[in-house]
């Protein structure tokens, strides 16, 4: 079906996740099934991430997530590493105006100090640049590890309660949340995967604790705002209990 009949049937089908997380995944599988070197794949991702924004700010959906490059990634062959930082100074100097014509306001999480310096400047640029915008909130994960990332808190609480500005039992869920990269957000209501992986790969340990799950077939490269749309109808069907009975 196409995405203006998904989106109407979206409409009267129950309530909208407010955020969306993506783990964008099998850019290299679908570069092989064309036999093309794999930053071909993550190249033709680039298109996919204009599609999901697109296609989030037409839902309706406050916040999405998406993962782009992992801790674990900057493991990967030198070669690959630069063609993803390249691309990624390219999607910011050719997406940024029209992320800030749409109301989008972009946000870098990760360990951002490991980028090289220009790619650092960019990401500081168009985070800057779309500072004010509220149409939609965009966090691309970058250099994020989510076990690191709750070190990285807990590190923070211990210096606090060392230097006496927190007390223990000031310790609580909210005491983390805050110091995570994603303090004051939502946590995402809706987690989706592409490529058929069935594995969280150390995205939002703790923020994903009640999230619904879709995994989708869909090598991201071709994931297109129809199959966002697939996913939400999936995720209105679901009975969310938080633990409890439903009513
Ligand atoms: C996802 O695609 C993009 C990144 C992790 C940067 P992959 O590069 O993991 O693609 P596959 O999983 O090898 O197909
Ligand atoms: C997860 O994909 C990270 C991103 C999508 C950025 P990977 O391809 O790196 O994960 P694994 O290795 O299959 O678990
Ligand atoms: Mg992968």
């Amino acid at each position: 079906m196409t995405a203006p009949v998904l989106l109407s049937q979206i409409r009267g089908h129950g309530p909208l996740p407010k955020h969306i997380a993506i783990i964008m995944d099998g850019n290299g599988r679908w570069a092989r099934e064309r036999m093309l070197p794999r930053p071909m794949g993550h190249r033709q991702g680039m298109k996919a991430v204009r599609e999901v924004v697109e296609g989030a700010i037409e839902a309706g959906v406050e916040v999405l997530s998406l993962f782009a490059f992992s801790q674990e990634n900057w493991q990967r062959p030198a070669t690959e590493i630069g063609a993803l930082m390249s691309l990624l100074e390219e999607y910011i100097q050719r997406e940024a105006d029209e992320l800030e014509a749409q109301g989008v306001r972009v946000q870098m999480l990760g360990d951002l100090d490991r980028l090289a310096p220009q790619a650092r400047a960019a990401v500081d640029r168009v985070m800057a640049q779309t500072a004010k915008n509220s149409t939609l909130v965009l966090n691309l994960f970058i250099s994020y590890g989510s076990r690191a990332e709750i070190v990285r808190a807990a590190r923070r609480i211990a210096e606090e309660v060392a230097a006496g500005t927190l007390r223990p039992n000031q310790v609580d869920e909210a005491a983390i949340s805050s110091r995570l990269f994603t303090a004051g957000g939502p946590d995402p209501d809706l987690l989706i995967r592409t490529s058929g992986e069935r594995r969280i790969s150390n995205f939002l340990l703790w923020q994903l604790a009640y999230t619904e799950l879709h995994i989708s077939p869909v090598l991201w490269p071709d994931f297109t705002r129809a199959n966002l749309c697939e996913a939400i109808l999936d995720y209105q069907t679901r009975d969310r209990r938080f633990g409890r009975v439903s009513v």
